[in-house]
């Protein structure tokens, strides 16, 4: 099984969009993948199902090592996928010892997914690099890092690579897949340039060939709790995401 996480420093930059929709790639690609919701806020579980807000989840299996993962994953109408949603508790619930040790917890989480037989695992994080998103980054295979595309934020993305950097020491299997350039509006100079500028700021592996176009799409989908490829006029972002999806496999050589 492989683990990516997707996690940057800062919100609003299309964690949790770009979880889902890459999620829905590789399942339908015909790999069983599982989306874990592990931001607290549990927007994953929000734009999915409403039942799902009342199921255990990932917060509650790093503190009970008795729960199984039949109680906390939700089918989805594609047979390849399956999500935990964020659970019952959150961060902010969980004890300061339970948090400061949640690397075995989460570690224990992703042996269960593992044995269930899932060949992907997909891990929408919470803003920033710390607390629970440290450990999860501790015991995963891969990162990515969604980063929109205007001139301020893309000036940053460096700091944040250099952070991550620090993740490796404990991780040094831990691959950087690159940043994913999200909300490109073509037609908007100061959007193409800021992912020029990350180009020319970054080495070519670090950024991501295929870019996330700006598209309504992504919020009506997000209020119909869908991947946007499911959606009528998805054809487009779903090729986008196919791209990514193709790009990682060959990152990973799987
Ligand atoms: N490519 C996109 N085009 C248009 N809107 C987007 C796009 N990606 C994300 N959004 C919207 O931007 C907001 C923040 O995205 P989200 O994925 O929730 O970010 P994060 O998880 O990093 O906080 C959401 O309302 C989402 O629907
Ligand atoms: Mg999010």
């Amino acid at each position: 099984m492989i683990t990516i996480v997707v996690s940057s420093q800062k919100g609003g930059v299309g964690k949790t969009t770009v979880s889902i929709n890459l999620a829905y790639a590789f399942a339908r690609s015909g790999k069983r993948t599982l989306l874990v919701d592990a931001d607290p806020q549990g927007s994953v579980g929000l734009s999915l199902t409403r039942q799902s807000r009342m199921l255990k989840g990932f917060y509650d299996a790093i503190d009970n090592p008795d729960l199984g993962l039949d109680q906390m994953v939700v089918p989805t109408r594609l047979r390849t996928m399956s999500m935990v949603p964020a659970g019952q508790r959150s961060e902010y619930d969980l004890a300061e010892e339970v948090l400061s040790g949640s690397s075995s917890g989460v570690r224990r989480f992703l042996k269960l997914v593992e044995e269930a037989g899932y060949d992907m695992c997909i891990i929408d994080s919470a803003a920033g690099l710390f607390g629970v998103t440290a450990d999860v980054l501790s015991a995963s295979d891969a990162v990515c890092i969604p980063q929109q595309a205007e001139p301020l934020g893309v000036r940053s993305v460096p700091k944040m690579l250099e952070a991550l950097t620090k993740r490796r020491e404990v991780n040094p299997d831990l691959k950087v897949l690159g940043v994913i350039m999200t909300m490109v509006q073509e037609q908007l100079p100061e959007s193409v340039d800021s992912v020029k500028a990350l180009r020319n700021l970054l080495p070519s592996t670090l950024v991501m060939e295929d870019v996330v176009p700006r598209d309504d799409l992504f919020i009506r989908a997000s209020a119909k709790g869908l991947p946007v490829g499911v959606m009528q006029d998805g054809a487009g972002v779903l090729a986008v995401f196919d791209g990514l999806r193709r790009e990682i496999e060959q990152k990973l050589g799987i």
